[in-house]
């Protein structure tokens, strides 16, 4: 009995001891945790006091200049206030316009297309061609044309991609397509700098106003109302060309000057200078895209058989005689625009005689 009772005592007061050992244990890693907590707390507290408080939040969002080792221009203010006006005049009122200005002049071209309809030749092609564009102004056209068009895709992209592009294709893809907008877009945006330098002198002799395009101007070209199929008066290039030359040049050339200041940020610009190369590259742009989808309309479906002469170099002289009365009358002698013609026969007889005269 008295073993029976010892054995009972021992287990009781091992289980007692077991019991009141792991409160203890537990008790002093809850004390230690709590130790730690509060520690932390106090240290936040502490930053958030001395470094980071309401107030000092609230300061930088009021553009308030701090320090900073960096000696560039703004590094100190980490919330540039004016910034604000800069997002709301892009994001609010320049994108939504923008598409606006687009989709507006690809349903006016539209409209002309089936409403006016494409300007026929009055006459039949005769199929005597007329010398028009040489190699290279066809290599630059083409070039030129390539490198906006290209240019405007990635463009319209980086400003309209995450509205139209984003929400229909998975995350990983439109970081992809935005990535490579982007590089394409500062990478190949110098090309274009070089181009329009070469359009210019090459092109801009033939792209001066006379009195003649001030009546082409007066009769609409030809193309509308009660002139509609008239054939105004015309030079190489007629007003319409020579507006588009000019628009191009004058706005590639802001275009130009604002995307180096964007591409290379290496010269002390502020984000002023940037936010405002921004705005006149944007809009410069958009004034040049909509401008465009005119010529394009009139070069493939506007006008028959104008796309000839940039594919082909050559002309119908009926195309000629009705769109540019002027210069047939000038070309139309030369020996080049000749039936039977050999431009490499009369090459090797000019070097020839060029040898003997030697
Ligand atoms: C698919 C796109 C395009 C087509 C089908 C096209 C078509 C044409 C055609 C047919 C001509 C010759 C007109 C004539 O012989 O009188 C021309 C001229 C011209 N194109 Fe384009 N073009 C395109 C895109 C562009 C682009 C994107 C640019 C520039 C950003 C451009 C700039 C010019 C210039 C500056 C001229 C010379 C105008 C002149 O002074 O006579 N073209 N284009």
């Amino acid at each position: 009995m008295t073993k029976r009772i010892q054995r009972w005592f021992t287990m009781l007061v091992t289980a007692f001891m077991l019991t009141f050992s792991l409160s203890a244990l537990a008790s002093d890693e809850t004390g230690q945790n709590t130790g730690i907590e509060r520690l932390g707390e106090t240290v936040v507290q502490k930053e958030i006091i001395g470094f980071a408080g309401a107030d000092y939040w609230r300061m930088v969002k009021d553009g308030q200049e701090g320090y900073t080792t960096s000696r560039s221009p703004e590094h100190g203010v980490l919330i540039s206030v004016p910034g604000q006006t800069w997002f709301i005049l892009k994001e609010k009122w320049m994108s939504p316009l923008g598409a606006l200005a687009i989709f507006g002049s690809l349903a006016m071209v539209a409209l002309a297309y089936f409403v006016i309809g494409p300007l026929k030749l009055s006459k039949p092609k005769t199929g005597r061609k007329i010398k028009r564009w040489s190699r290279l102004d066809r290599a630059l056209h083409w070039s030129m044309a390539f490198t906006f068009l290209t240019l405007a895709f990635s463009g319209l992209t980086l400003v309209y991609g995450k509205h139209f592009i984003k929400p229909v294709v998975p995350t990983e893809l439109w970081s992809w397509i935005i990535y490579a907008a982007k590089q394409y877009h500062n990478y190949i945006g110098p090309i274009f700098a070089v181009l329009l330098t070469v359009v210019l002198l090459k092109w801009w002799r033939k792209s001066t106003f006379t009195m003649v395009d001030v009546k082409w101007f007066m009769k609409m070209g030809g193309m509308v109302g009660k002139y509609k199929g008239t054939h105004p008066s015309a030079g190489f290039s007629n007003g319409g060309e020579k507006a588009i030359f000019w628009l191009l040049i004058f706005f590639g050339a802001f275009i130009t000057v604002s995307g180096f200041v964007l591409d290379f940020p290496l010269f002390g610009q502020t984000r002023r200078d940037m936010e405002l190369s921004n705005l006149v590259h944007m809009l410069s742009a958009l004034i040049l895209i909509c401008g465009f989808i005119f010529h394009i309309y009139i070069g493939l479906f506007g006008m028959e058989a104008a796309l000839d002469g940039m594919i082909t170099g050559e002309v119908d002289e009926t195309w000629a005689k009705e769109h540019h009365d002027l210069w047939y009358e000038e070309v139309k002698d030369l020996p080049e625009n000749q039936p039977g013609y050999n431009a490499k026969a009369e090459a090797e007889l000019k070097a020839e005689a060029a040898k003997q005269s030697a």
